[in-house]
């Protein structure tokens, strides 16, 4: 646990603090007491079960409503016949939102055979206005609703919730608020996402994200240091410093830093192995960050740049601030200067108004960046968004042809570039323990992930494997 607290030191008895931790650790502690007191009652362990749907982004703000449940006493499992069932929406893609309903329809008979059962949901999907209208209405069994501005406000949610009848909802337009310092439960111990800005300003025509997050607020980078000084004290040795595009941030920050001069400063951390980074917006990469990367001992050679399209047409009807030819020379320049680079991208096909021509645009660039990885993406129409109301909006069948002619180059591609360290020597950081017991799974500096017979003393190390066989995405390797 990180951030731990000590409820013996909390006065449950006055009135709430009315700084945003301290008002936090006073309803954890009170709802510490609460599980206590029900345990003793059933006899038996009261049970979570927490899943998180989309990005990083997610899964760190899930660590930290994990690490207050943990805090509070629950105990997590993995299915959903537990006490508490909360899910961490996102709604990026229609489907992500659907599998959210499916899980509701499940969770509806679960909660038949056991009454008492709390269920929670927050995050992305909930920002959205006619979202919750159709949660009151269709799921009045769901007893709480929160959003992405308010989690750190969690346990005096869950406090109220547990003392009412009626379905609880809080969500916040918008904040400004960064709240330090909540208790957090790591899915690993050895390496850890931080985040270093919140929201996006760039409202790309498909992107709901913006809707949903706010507007782009940066954390100091004092705190971000604290916070990784603290991490790595702890046993993490690799960061992955999260924002919806890295490369704008500090801009708004009272004292202006570069992200290349939050780098410097989180390079200098003793202990710290390794530092990724996600997501760069092509537009705001610059020169300053790219020299920085040739030149760091940490920063790991890989760079996840995504394109969108490579048609300049649809770029522009995008929003996305770049054209064919910028991205092109971008991914020479970083080549350049960073000759070892492993290059990722997101790629969206059926953008509306989409033609064959601007679809051959988006495998040429495919054909010459040379990616480890494409994340390919078919368009989903997000309400709200510029793009939802854009004419021409390409058939089902067009789209699902160009998606399965993209992925088929991309993997091609893919296998191609990751293939090109078959037989080197690389130092991987060990991850986990696959389900085939004894094999390991490792990840190089260049996010390519190798297979090796091992042994569990390895999880969390550092140590060196031989690239045997490129399987496409991943290697089959021998630890040396
Ligand atoms: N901030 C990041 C992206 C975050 S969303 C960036 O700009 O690079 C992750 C990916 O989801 C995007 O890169 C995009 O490829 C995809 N995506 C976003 N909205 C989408 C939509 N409406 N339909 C399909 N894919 C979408
Ligand atoms: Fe969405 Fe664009 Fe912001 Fe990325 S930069 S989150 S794609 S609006
Ligand atoms: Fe999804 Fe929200 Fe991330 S919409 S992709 S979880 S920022």
């Amino acid at each position: 646990m990180f951030n731990e607290i000590d409820f013996s030191k909390i006065d449950t008895a006055g009135a709430p603090p009315t700084d945003d931790a301290g008002r936090q650790y006073y309803y954890m502690a009170k709802l510490a007491t609460m599980v206590t007191l029900k345990e003793q009652e059933l006899g038996r362990p009261i049970t979570y079960c927490l899943q998180t749907f989309g990005c990083q982004m997610n899964e760190k703000q899930s660590e930290v409503v994990a690490g207050i449940m943990d805090e509070i006493g629950f105990k997590r499992q993995d299915t959903e016949n537990a006490d508490v069932v909360i899910y961490n929406t996102c709604t990026v893609r229609e489907n992500a939102n659907l599998k959210v309903y499916g899980r509701l329809g499940k969770l509806h008979s679960l909660k038949k055979s056991n009454p008492d059962m709390k269920i929670a949901l927050f995050g992305c999907m909930m920002q959205e206005k006619q979202v919750v209208d159709k949660i009151q209405k269709d799921y009045p069994f769901v007893n709480l609703v929160f959003g992405t501005h308010n989690i750190f406000k969690f346990a005096e949610l869950f406090y109220e919730m547990e003392n009412r009848d009626s379905q609880l909802i809080d969500i916040w337009e918008g904040t400004d608020k960064i709240v330090e310092e909540l208790p957090t439960e790591r899915n690993y111990s050895f390496k850890s996402g931080v985040n270093i800005m919140f929201g996006c300003n760039n409202f790309c025509s498909y992107c709901i994200v913006p809707y949903v997050r706010g507007r782009e607020r940066s954390r100091e980078p004092e705190a971000i240091v604290k916070e990784i000084e603290a991490l790595v004290a702890d046993g993490v040795t690799e960061v992955m410093l999260l924002g919806q595009n890295v490369n704008s941030y500090g801009k708004t920050l009272k004292n202006p830093v570069t992200f290349a001069q939050l780098l410097e400063k989180v390079e200098a951390i003793e202990g710290l192995k390794r530092i990724r980074f996600m997501t760069s917006h092509p537009k705001d990469l610059s020169d300053e960050l790219i020299e920085y990367m040739g030149k760091s001992k940490k920063v790991c050679h890989h760079l996840h740049l995504p394109m969108q399209s490579g048609s300049s047409r649809i770029l522009k009807v995008m929003n996305r601030h770049y054209d064919k030819e910028k991205y092109l020379g971008l991914v020479e320049k970083i080549r350049k200067a960073v000759p070892d680079i492993s290059l990722t991208t997101d790629i969206i096909v059926g953008f509306p108004g989409e033609t064959e021509e601007d679809f051959q645009e988006t495998l040429d660039v495919v054909e010459k960046s040379c990616f480890d990885t494409a994340f390919t993406f078919i368009y989903s129409k997000r309400s709200g968004t510029p793009a939802a109301k854009m004419e021409d909006q390409v058939p089902e069948d067009v789209v699902k042809d160009r998606f399965d002619r993209l992925l088929k180059l991309v993997q091609e591609k893919g296998r191609e570039a990751s293939s090109r360290f078959e037989g080197e020597v690389q130092e991987v950081l060990v991850e986990t323990e696959s389900k085939e017991k004894g094999i390991f799974t490792g990840r190089t500096q260049y996010n390519l992930l190798v297979h090796f017979p091992g042994t569990p003393d390895l999880l969390g190390k550092y140590i060196n494997v031989r690239l045997d066989t490129c399987k496409g995405f991943y290697y089959m390797g021998t630890q040396v």
